[in-house]
């Protein structure tokens, strides 16, 4: 269904958002439709039944089948644009399998965007055009909004946890992030750009930009970094350095604690009997407060929370670390 008065709207960049403006645009003619209707037969009724010389004001008061039709039609409506609300919502939160996957930090008052070979880029995320793209964010000190108009999505960027968002952008092209909750003095200035590339110039940037293992400053490109290595090797280097390893196997044998291997995405049974899906967000917290929940047949095992001035980087790498040992 096309619809041709969205003018007044952010470009439509990908499916889900034409899906919202078409939803919008029938909600909005529905509310227009029965506000006429509604308006209009009380105003006719107010002058076509007023009390006036020659002519006594009507009274009405009962009228079954009346009560009936306008409680069924607006019930049956509301109904319909429920399960309709509900199909493209559960297509904007449903990230498809094989969507690209890149962290986002947000800090006051920046955004970074942390790819897997390592590298960091600020305010300027850069994604191959035509593909689902799934951005994995957590902040560093406040509650952030990660608001992309042109995708019509809008995501609680928290500090302590991973939220997600998905978007396909279906052209190449730039759009505007916005941050989308006050976070203090210079949120208003917390602006990046998503800049979809075309397969070619996507293949260039990775490339070129992975080879330039040197300076930023050399390649050109204002606000990149590069860190040693790939996301998941920095996260191995650091479960070596940091001691995880001693306690926690790779290859899923038992020594202390639970092995990693094949960790990420699998269910953890705890001491008291429940069970929770290894997801980012339990693997963060099994991290930075391992005494929250204790793993069955491994209550014994006391385990240090990571150092508490850990850089949300840190965490990212080890979790992705983690999730490679399939
Ligand atoms: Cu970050 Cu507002």
């Amino acid at each position: 269904m096309k619809l041709n008065f969205n003018g007044s709207l952010p470009i439509q960049a990908s499916e889900v958002a034409r899906d919202w403006d078409t939803l919008y645009w029938v909600m909005t003619g529905v509310s227009l439709f029965f506000f006429v209707l509604v308006v209009g037969l009380m105003v006719y009724s107010a002058i076509a039944h007023r009390e006036r010389p020659g002519h006594q004001a009507s009274y009405f008061y009962h009228n079954s089948v009346l009560e009936f039709v306008w409680t069924a039609v607006p019930t049956v409506l509301l109904m319909g644009i429920f399960a309709w609300g509900w199909k493209v919502y559960h297509d904007m939160v449903s990230v498809p399998g094989d969507a690209y996957e890149i962290r986002v930090l947000g800090k006051q008052w920046l955004w970074n965007f942390i790819y897997e070979d390592g590298r960091v880029t600020t305010n300027e995320l850069y994604v191959p055009a035509g593909r689902p793209i799934k951005l994995l964010m957590t902040s560093q000190d406040v509650l952030h909004s990660f608001f992309i108009p042109d995708f019509r999505i809008k995501q609680d960027v928290v500090p302590g946890m991973y939220t997600h968002v998905w978007f396909n952008p279906e052209n190449p092209g730039e759009h505007v992030v916005f941050c989308a909750e006050y976070c203090g003095t210079s949120h208003s200035g917390m602006i990046a750009k998503v800049i979809a590339l075309n397969e070619k110039d996507w293949q260039a940037w990775w490339r070129g930009k992975q080879l330039a293992s040197i300076p930023s400053n050399t390649t050109g490109k204002s606000g990149e970094t590069h860190a040693a290595g790939s996301l998941i090797n920095q996260g191995q280097k650091l479960t070596q350095t940091k001691g995880c390893v001693a306690c926690h196997s790779i290859d899923g044998s038992r020594i202390v604690g639970p092995s990693y291997k094949s960790l990420y995405g699998s269910r953890v049974e705890f001491s008291d009997g429940s069970t929770a899906q290894a997801d980012e967000n339990y693997i963060r917290e099994s991290i930075t407060n391992p005494q929250g929940k204790k793993v069955k047949g491994y209550e014994a095992l006391v385990m240090p929370p990571y150092p508490g001035d850990a850089k949300e980087e840190e965490i990212t790498a080890i979790i992705a670390y983690i999730k490679s040992l399939k």
